[in-house]
């Protein structure tokens, strides 16, 4: 079978590349022939994924940082056009979370979450946009949340920023209108990675009452959404009726939300057996 090469001589910037979905949509686009450029904190497990796409044949490029430093974006941009040659698409995918009710996080954890989820991608994708126009096109794909289409208790700041994060693309989608670039937002449900499952007796049954993807299954939405630009894109049609339902109306949300808890403890329990086989 041939694959398709939608991304042969691109470069792609992709924040949270370490592991998960980053990692997964780093390894996706350059098997579509895309330059990838791969940033997180940790430098081990980084380069270790540039490796493995470099011994596949492809080409990456490991900018160990943090994006919340301050000049980090600049930094990342300017070395990512400076040896790969220009840049084409933006994946703000890098994303924290510390779970449990507000008065129970230190406001430094707080602070974390909005600068890591919602404040870097702000300011990568302004530091982007005269990149993106020296190359006449190009694409910003922010990865949100499901808990960003419906207001999630216990994840209450979490699901502030990956709000956040949707109306920020969706206002400089109006802004661009007319250009050449594209801006588009892949919101997933629970995605089978450390994110929820190093930390699964903290993340809310509702949760779990959605299906689980793959990060694999997500990198492709990432994939898709970079190439044809389309505004959201979300794991199912059901998740994305059932959260628009949730967010319109709250009081139906407080009724449904017992029983979806109820489901989401049931597939919990699947997970941690899973785990503890394993
Ligand atoms: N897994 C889920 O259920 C789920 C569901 C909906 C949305 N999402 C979203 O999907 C995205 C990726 O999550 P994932 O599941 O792949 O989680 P993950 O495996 O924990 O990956 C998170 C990535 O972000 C990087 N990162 C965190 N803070 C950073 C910082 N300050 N600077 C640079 N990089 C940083 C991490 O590397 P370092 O720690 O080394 O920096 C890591 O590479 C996140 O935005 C998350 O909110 C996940």
């Amino acid at each position: 079978m041939t694959v398709e090469k939608r991304f042969q001589g691109k470069v792609i910037v992709i924040t949270g590349a370490s592991s998960g979905i980053g990692a997964a949509a780093a390894r996706a686009f350059a098997a579509e022939g895309g330059h990838v450029v791969l940033a997180a904190r940790s430098a081990a497990p980084l380069e270790a994924v540039a490796g493995e796409i470099v011994a596949a044949g492809g080409r990456a490029l490991a900018v160990p940082l943090d994006v919340c430093d301050p000049g980090a974006p600049e930094r990342l941009l300017e070395r990512a056009a400076r040896e790969l040659g220009g840049i084409d698409v933006l994946v703000n995918n890098a994303g924290v979370n510390h779970r449990g009710a507000v008065e129970e996080r230190t406001p430094a954890e707080l602070a974390q979450i909005v600068a890591i989820n919602l404040t870097a991608p702000i300011l990568l994708t302004r530091a982007v946009l005269p990149y993106l126009r020296r190359r006449g096109a190009g694409a910003i794909v922010n990865v949100a949340s499901l808990a960003g289409r419906v207001p999630l208790p216990h994840e209450a700041t979490y699901s502030a920023t990956k709000f956040g994060l949707r109306a920020f693309s969706f206002a400089l989608a109006g802004e661009l209108a007319g250009s050449t670039i594209k801006v588009a937002v892949v919101s997933p449900g629970p995605v089978d990675t450390g994110f929820i499952m190093a930390d699964i007796d903290h993340v809310p049954d509702l949760v779990f009452s959605q299906p689980m993807s793959t990060a694999a299954e997500i990198a492709a939405q990432i994939l898709d959404s970079a190439a044809d630009g389309r505004r959201e894109r979300t794991p199912s049609r059901g998740s994305s009726v059932m959260t628009t339902f949730g967010y319109l109306f709250p009081a139906l949300r407080s009724r449904l939300t017992p029983l979806l808890e109820r489901r989401g403890r049931a597939a919990k329990e699947a997970f941690r057996r899973r785990a503890s086989a394993s």
